[in-house]
């Protein structure tokens, strides 16, 4: 299979917080291997802007210092990096002053394509988008892209969406979700609507259940002061995983279109029902000492450097999307830090035949599975009813049939793209069909809130659990009273 590297037009992309992590990790790297690939024109421009004083030499040697650390020796070439290198200015610029915005707007060139990417902390979004527009920077075609938290609740993404309003159309507002640009992720949208097979069994009538699960092996240690005032729901599920469910539950659009595609997510969002208390469970992770006693990894509490804390670093859910489609269907979800392994999968559980015609097969029947894997090892794997090969009449047992994406699309199938690489391509290209729109984002902060409100007016403290398990044992609880269980988390 022959890779298509679809160029797009000369730009001018400028970064905010370019001296920032994420920056560093995602955004510099990731327009490196966009350039390698050839899709990065010539004429088009990175201008890097923060606070930092350096000069444009300081923040290439910056930049090539991040290429270096993340992207795999396959793709550094040492001419390919100094012409990528020879595209990127920087601006020293004070967000919240005057400082460097006449020189920002003497790089930008306003007759291309102009983005300007909100890497910073979400209470500086409201003054950059103020001073693009007060310096004459912005035009009305250029494209700002922000990063989550998109507030921390309804009034806030409000205040956020009122003020971004103020300065942007929405159709100029690209609000960023990286589990959108995952390639598993959108391929969720093509084995739906572009396979029938699916499609007719896609619903309560023959789905029992749905489990997603994101699971990371890291904690919060760095972060821990940061991820504290956030917690598991507000980090991971009122986004990502959020995002998860409505891409599995939505209908199908009328057309592969940002506001067709959008539209149908909403629906899902607005349909889900409150959640109950008995419906959730929450946990931290606990201390973990080695077996000869010589290496200690801090639990939760110390990691988030508050002994008090009732934050959560895991939280599972029992969720029911109240519509025609899905009316009796429990969606379960759960994600957690310093769980067993990383991996993060969507598991589609149907239900059993209405009849069975072999006399062994109550014993030996297990229900069909479709496993979708979005990492690591993206591919999708559908769990089957066979006969067992050979004599001894007909006994069943299921197979799995699996599709590694590495092994199915050969050498383009081992070389997905990261996320942000194909997001800020979409950005360039003005498609906003994996980023998500104002009311989308307060609709899913309308029904986490009360969740939220809800374990903490009822003083709800997280469970502990050890790490390198797979969360809280009240979580097995949550499917076993309901006679399913939890998939294994494992690589
Ligand atoms: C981020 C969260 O949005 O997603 C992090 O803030 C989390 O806490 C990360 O670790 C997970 O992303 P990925 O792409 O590694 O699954």
């Amino acid at each position: 299979m022959v890779s298509r590297v679809i160029p797009v037009d000369p730009f001018d992309l400028v970064v905010f917080g370019a001296t920032g992590d994420l920056a560093n990790r995602k955004i510099l790297p990731g327009l490196y291997r966009r350039f390698f690939s050839g899709q990065i024109p010539e004429g088009a421009r990175i201008i890097g802007a923060a606070r930092t004083e350096m000069d444009t030499a300081a923040f290439r040697a910056h930049a090539r210092a991040a290429i270096d650390e993340h992207v795999g020796a396959g793709k550094r070439d040492a001419a390919q990096i100094e012409a990528f290198l020879s595209i990127l200015e920087y601006v020293p610029i004070d967000a919240m002053g005057e400082g460097g915005w006449n020189e920002l707007k003497a790089l930008v060139r306003p007759h291309l394509i102009n983005a300007f990417y909100f890497s910073v902390a979400p209470a500086l979004f409201g003054p950059l988008a103020e001073r693009l527009h007060a310096f004459g920077i912005a035009t009305s075609q250029a494209r700002i892209v922000v990063e989550k938290p998109f507030g921390r609740d309804l009034a806030s993404a409000k205040v956020l969406n009122t003020t971004l309003a103020e300065h942007f159309d929405e159709t100029q507002i690209y609000r960023i979700d990286h589990y959108l640009g995952k390639e598993t992720v959108q391929n969720l949208m093509a084995v739906r609507f572009a396979n029938i097979l699916f499609e007719p069994l896609w619903n309560a009538q023959f789905v029992d259940h749905v489990q997603i699960t994101v699971a990371e092996t890291v904690g919060v240690g760095g972060r821990g002061s940061y991820y504290d005032k956030s917690g598991a729901m507000r980090d991971m599920v009122q986004n990502h995983l959020m995002q998860l469910l409505c891409l599995i539950a939505m209908e199908p659009p009328y057309h592969f279109d940002p506001d067709a595609v959008r539209d149908e997510k909403l629906k899902v969002i607005r349909a889900l029902q409150p959640v109950s208390a008995a419906d959730i469970v929450r946990g931290q992770y606990l201390a973990h000492r080695s077996d000869d006693g010589k290496g200690h990894q801090p639990g939760y509490l110390e990691d988030a450097e508050n002994p008090d804390s009732r934050t959560e670093s895991y939280i599972a859910l029992r969720v029911h999307v109240a519509n025609w489609r899905w009316k009796g269907t429990p969606f379960y979800l759960r994600t957690g830090k310093r769980l067993r392994a990383r991996t993060s999968e969507i598991a589609i559980t149907f239900k059993e035949p209405p009849h069975s015609i072999f006399d062994e097969a109550d014993e030996t029947w297990r229900e069909n599975v479709l496993v979708i894997r979005l990492q690591p090892n993206e591919g999708m794997n559908l769990k089957m009813m066979i006969k067992e090969p050979g004599p001894g009449g007909m006994r069943l047992v299921q197979v799995p049939l699996d599709m590694s994406f590495a092994e199915a699309l050969g050498e383009d199938g081992a070389d997905i793209p990261d996320a942000y690489e194909r997001l800020i391509m979409d950005v360039i290209r003005g498609n906003q069909t994996l980023f998500m729109r104002g009311d989308e984002v307060e609709a899913a902060w309308a029904w986490t809130d009360p969740i939220i409100e809800g374990w903490t007016a009822r003083g709800d403290r997280p469970q502990g659990y050890d790490a390198g398990s797979s969360g809280p044992e009240d979580a097995l609880m949550l499917m076993h009273r309901d006679g399913r269980r939890w998939r294994e988390i494992r690589e």
